[in-house]
Formats: C-alpha cells, sequence, structure tokens
C-alpha cells in the first residue's frame, strides 16, 4: 500500500541573499586608496627617469599565448589560467601575467624597427585561479618594466637597480634581492638530467606534488616549502656549476655591476621562477631575508631571451620584471611607512539657512577652481553636526556662513586646532584663505 503523505509539501522560501564577493578578490575601499596613488605616483617617475613608455594591453588574450609563453607544464596553464571559449571563436584567457602579452605586441606592432631595446612599462589586473590565501588573490595588480632587443648583462643589472631603487623610494629599503642564473636551454638541459637522476634515488622521501615535478617539471622541485623536500636541496646540483661558458660569464657580468653599483643582493641558486620563458639571469625582491618564499615575493622576473621567438617572432632578446602591488601596500602597512597625503581637504565650508546654503554652493564652486580642496556637507542643517564633520575629515579650517553673515557680506574663517575665528569680507574669500594655506604649509 502506498504510504499516505500526511506532510504538507514544504514551502519554497526564496531568501533575497546579496551577491558576495568571490573568493580571491578584493574590493579597494576608499580608504586603501592613498596607498594605490601613492604607488602609482612613485612608479611614474621612474617610469620617465629611466625613460620607458606605457603600453596598454588587453585583458584577454588567446590561450595559445599563455600556454606557448608560460609553458604548458606550469602551475600557471596547466590549473591557474581563467579560461573560457569564445563562442565558436576559440579559446581565450584573462591574462595571468603581461610579459607574454608585451612579446606578442612587439611582434604585432613591428617593434623590432624602433630604436632597441624597446623600453615598456605597464599597469594593470591579472587573473590566476590560485588557491586565496594571504597575499595570493585570484584577481591581483601589476606593474612591470620590460626591455625588449638587446642580450647585454648590463640591461639585466638596470632592471634590478630600478626595482631596488623603487622599493627604497616608498620607504621599504629593507628588502632583499634575491639573484640567481637558470641558463639557456642548452645547458639546462644537462642540468636537468642530473637533478632528475639525483631526486630519483629519493623518490621515496619526496611530497606527492613533488613526485609530479619529477616528471613535469623539475626545476619546481627547488622551489618545494614540504620540510622533508626542503631538506633534500640542500645536497641537490646547483645549476650554477652546470652553466656554459656564455651563459656564466653573462651572470658573472650582471653581478660585477651589482656590485659596482653597490645594489644588495643574495645568491640563491634555488631560485627557479614559476615561469618557463625565463633564461640566464632571475631575481625576485622579498620583503626582507626572513621574509621569503614565492608567496611573500613583491617583485621578479628575469630574462627571455628566447620568448619572441618561441610566439612566433624573430628571435630576439628581452628581460623584464614586475611587481604585485596589493603585496607591495600589505609590507607598507606592517612596517608602519608613512604615505604623503596630498588630496587630504583642507577647508569645510558649513552653512546654515537657506540663503547662506545657496551662496555656499556658489562658493564651493569658486574654491575648487581655484585648486582648494574644500569639502561641504550641504544637506545638513546643524552647525554643530557640520562641524564635528569637519573635525573627523582634518581640515585645517572651516568656513561658516550664517544668515547674519550673508546680511553683513562676510564669512567666518575658523582654525579647527585653535577653534578662533575670524570675520572677513565674503568677496575676499579665496585670496584670505589662500594666504592662510601658504603660511600653513610652510610651517
Ligand atoms: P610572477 O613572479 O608570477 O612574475 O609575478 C610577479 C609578482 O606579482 C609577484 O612577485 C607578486 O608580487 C605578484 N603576484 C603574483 N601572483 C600573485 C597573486 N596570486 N596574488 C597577489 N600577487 C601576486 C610574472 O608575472 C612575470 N611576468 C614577471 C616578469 C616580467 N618577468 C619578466 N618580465
Amino acid at each position: 500500500m502506498p504510504k499516505k503523505l500526511d506532510k504538507k509539501p514544504k514551502k519554497t522560501v526564496r531568501v533575497n541573499k546579496a551577491p558576495q564577493l568571490l573568493r580571491g578578490f578584493k574590493d579597494i575601499l576608499a580608504e586603501e586608496q592613498k596607498y594605490w596613488q601613492f604607488i602609482r605616483k612613485t612608479v611614474g617617475s621612474f617610469v620617465s627617469g629611466y625613460g620607458y613608455s606605457e603600453i596598454g594591453l588587453p585583458i584577454l588574450e588567446e590561450t595559445s599565448l599563455f600556454a606557448r609563453a608560460i609553458g604548458k607544464q606550469t602551475d600557471i596553464v596547466e590549473k591557474e589560467m581563467f579560461t573560457f571559449a569564445d563562442q565558436g571563436e576559440g579559446s581565450i584567457t584573462m591574462r595571468p601575467e603581461a610579459t607574454a602579452s608585451v612579446a606578442r605586441a612587439y611582434i604585432s606592432h613591428g617593434m623590432l624597427n624602433l630604436p632597441q631595446p624597446v623600453k615598456l612599462f605597464y599597469w594593470g589586473p591579472m587573473f590566476r585561479r590560485e588557491k586565496p590565501q594571504a597575499g595570493r588573490y585570484r584577481q591581483f595588480t601589476q606593474f612591470g618594466f620590460e626591455m625588449i632587443g638587446d642580450i647585454n648583462p648590463v640591461i639585466d643589472t638596470q632592471l634590478i637597480t630600478l626595482a631596488y631603487n623603487f622599493f627604497k623610494q616608498i620607504g621599504l629599503s629593507q628588502v632583499s634581492i634575491q639573484v640567481n642564473s637558470i641558463g639557456c636551454p642548452t645547458c639546462r638541459k644537462s642540468y636537468r638530467e642530473e637533478l632528475v637522476s639525483y631526486y630519483k634515488s629519493k623518490r621515496k622521501m619526496l611530497c606527492e606534488d613533488c613526485k609530479k615535478r619529477l616528471i613535469k617539471n623539475p626545476l619546481r622541485l627547488l622551489d618545494c616549502k614540504q620540510p622533508g623536500c626542503q631538506q633534500l636541496k640542500g645536497e641537490a646540483p646547483q645549476i650554477v656549476d652546470w652553466l656554459d661558458d656564455e651563459c656564466k660569464e653573462h651572470f658573472i657580468r650582471v653581478i660585477e655591476y651589482l656590485d659596482e653599483l653597490d645594489i644588495p643582493y643574495v645568491l640563491n641558486p634555488y631560485l627557479v621562477r614559476g615561469l618557463d620563458y625565463y633564461t640566464k639571469t632571475v631575481f625576485e625582491i622579498w620583503p626582507s631575508e626572513q621574509e621569503q618564499g614565492s608567496q611573500s615575493a613583491m617583485a621578479g622576473g628575469g630574462r627571455y631571451d628566447g620568448l619572441i621567438e618561441l610566439i612566433g617572432g624573430r628571435p630576439t632578446p628581452g628581460a623584464g620584471f614586475s611587481a604585485g602591488i596589493e603585496r607591495i601596500i600589505s609590507q607598507l602597512k606592517e612596517k608602519e611607512v608613512e604615505i604623503p597625503t596630498e588630496n587630504e581637504p583642507q577647508v569645510f565650508l558649513a552653512q546654515i539657512g537657506n540663503q547662506a546654503k545657496i551662496r555656499s554652493m556658489i562658493l564651493f564652486e569658486k574654491l575648487r577652481q581655484e585648486n582648494i580642496r574644500v569639502v561641504e556637507s550641504f544637506s545638513k542643517d546643524s552647525l554643530k553636526s557640520q562641524l564635528e564633520l569637519a573635525n573627523k575629515l582634518g581640515t585645517k579650517y572651516a568656513l561658516i556662513l550664517g544668515q547674519k553673515e550673508v546680511i553683513d557680506g562676510t564669512i567666518l574663517i575658523r582654525d579647527m586646532e585653535s577653534g578662533v575665528q575670524e570675520i572677513i569680507d565674503f568677496n575676499k574669500t579665496v585670496n584670505e584663505l589662500k594666504k592662510k594655506l601658504a603660511n600653513h604649509s610652510t610651517i
């Protein structure tokens, strides 16, 4: 016998749930903007100072660009790309980095006809479907400097110097520059064989990921953070011992130039980087010697002499680096670096009564046109709450316009720190304010 249904079917309740921020993505709120502006402005002076031109690059590219440039066996291409089919037009990917796009643009626009090296700068969001954790986002912002068309080791040193000077300039002079050479494909081939044979004998002691790396991407074995694997790398063969004469000479020159320029660095034989296009010099900038590893690296780069050819161009050398803004900001906060605040409001314009409100709205426009950083709260009527807001915003002065002042053709100017108020001629507001602000900024 069929069971009697004694329960009423459950009502489906539609919950009006607000959409959530995606994991690994982040909003950049008003209070954080000063860090972004500070970095953008500082890096801007390096772009012009070192003779780079900015290039704007698309966020979407053909998937094959990244597969060929970064390497099919890398973590980025294998599991971290946001890739989708473009409605019958092939596979496209949200760029996980920008060096491949710079190389593509160099070929697309025939930049080999320009005076070499071509020096390009970019700034923008990158996308990697990594496991979100501290300092690791799925959308993050990089700026980068690339120099294409010159094989000279002086280029590598210049890039490291630029990066170091940038970090010094923003107040992070304790950074640690990690440098290595991973040679060219020829010397790397024999090194890889040696490395595989060493690790094969220790296979049982390797973590599961490293067992896979042994087959797919043996150089990344040196990067593993597992304590067991860390111990093994101490005895592993080092690539510097396998460099051919040309690669060795190149590396020695880079190091010599760094010494001459007094740039501090650490030779790190285990630094291999996670992208396949590198040749010869590779480097990373860590917050300090102690805060090491790819998760806290603030910048990374190196030479990529085979990249342009790899994606279909003529053989053309290149080198560059990029830096992660979110990680830099987190360091600026951790090290309590004081950020210059140039855009803070200077004056609050308070008003009481309808006539005063109208006059204030006109005065506000005038002050703004005179480049005085003025703020207001025209929707508020109470003077007390307007002055409270002025206090909160930290303006040096408040202008107060009430019914009496409108009739008298005056305005009050109040020093927010001392509370001293002065009556001035309404028509002289701009000049008086400018004088006071000029005096204030020289104190
Ligand atoms: P990369 O080491 O993959 O190199 O990234 C450079 C920097 O981007 C890192 O040092 C880090 O600061 C930041 N970054 C990377 N992934 C994340 C993430 N998931 N979350 C937050 N920040 C991240 C490159 O991208 C190469 N294109 C660098 C280069 C330029 N090589 C030659 N030219």
